[in-house]
């Protein structure tokens, strides 16, 4: 497929690490996960550090940087612990996500209108640094707006609402919000991400967005890995994002 249709996949292995965690031993490794990605098809890694540790530990980090030939995106809270970590292993890129302690999973976007002049430093010391600096926002124009006023080259659309809501009308509707978004994120010179949320029967729709140039999807593959294997999984997504892009 030509470059510039190629839609790029970053598998997130935060949920190998969920499981490790629960036995508090080291198998399953995120890291051996990541390595198995990046032979199965994946463009990418990427790993979410939280401020509790519920996955991701430090020590992973490390090793992803170590022996992964992958660039590895590094989402992370705008805190100072989370930038100055960011700033000693310089990632390929970083992904800036909100993050309460008592939610499950990243519940929405970061609000980069109200939180612009919080974020302002952040954004700057890690552009600064050369690491390709992401915000992770509703698929709405002026948290796209925001993002470039801070002086972030990346966004990364919230795909979990479409996710969420009933396929149908409801589904269209925030498919429709997603394709709004990327076209604004193209017209004002942003590269556009999605993900969260995906899944096989998900993912064709935003793959074949001509501005979004990559998804990140964890927690479906992961899931999917125990029925048929991780890597049989990503390249199922791999061929259905291609062929989405194909029929675009
Ligand atoms: N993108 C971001 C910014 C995320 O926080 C997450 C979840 O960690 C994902 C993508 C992947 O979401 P999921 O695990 O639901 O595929």
């Amino acid at each position: 497929m030509d470059e510039k249709r190629y839609i790029r996949l970053g598998v997130n292995v935060d949920h190998v690490a969920t499981v490790r965690n629960a036995r508090g031993i080291a198998h399953p490794d995120p890291v051996r996960a990541a390595l198995l990605a990046a032979e199965a098809g994946a463009d990418g890694i990427t790993a979410h550090l939280r401020e509790d540790r519920r996955h991701i530990v430090d020590d992973d980090i490390e090793r992803l940087m170590n022996e992964l030939e992958l660039p590895l995106n590094f989402e992370m809270a705008a805190t100072d612990e989370m930038r100055d970590i960011a700033l000693r292993h310089k990632p390929h890129a970083a992904c800036i996500v909100p993050e309460k302690r008592e939610e499950l999973t990243t519940e929405g976007g970061l609000d980069a209108v109200k939180g612009h002049n919080y974020l302002v430093p952040y954004v700057r010391e890690l552009v600064d640094a050369g690491i390709r600096v992401s915000l992770f926002i509703d698929p709405e124009k002026d948290q796209l707006d925001a993002a470039v006023s801070l002086g972030a080259p990346v966004v990364e659309l919230h795909t979990g609402t479409y996710c969420e809501v009933e396929e149908g009308a409801a589904r269209e509707a925030e498919l429709h919000r997603i394709q709004e978004a990327a076209a604004h994120a193209a017209a004002v010179g942003l590269e556009c991400h999605a993900g969260h949320g995906l899944a096989f029967d998900t993912v064709a729709p935003i793959a074949a967005i001509p501005a979004i140039v990559e998804l990140n999807i964890g927690h479906f593959l992961i899931g999917e890995a125990i029925f048929g294997g991780l890597e049989g999984a990503i390249k199922q997504m791999r061929d259905l994002m291609d062929r989405a892009r194909a029929e675009e």
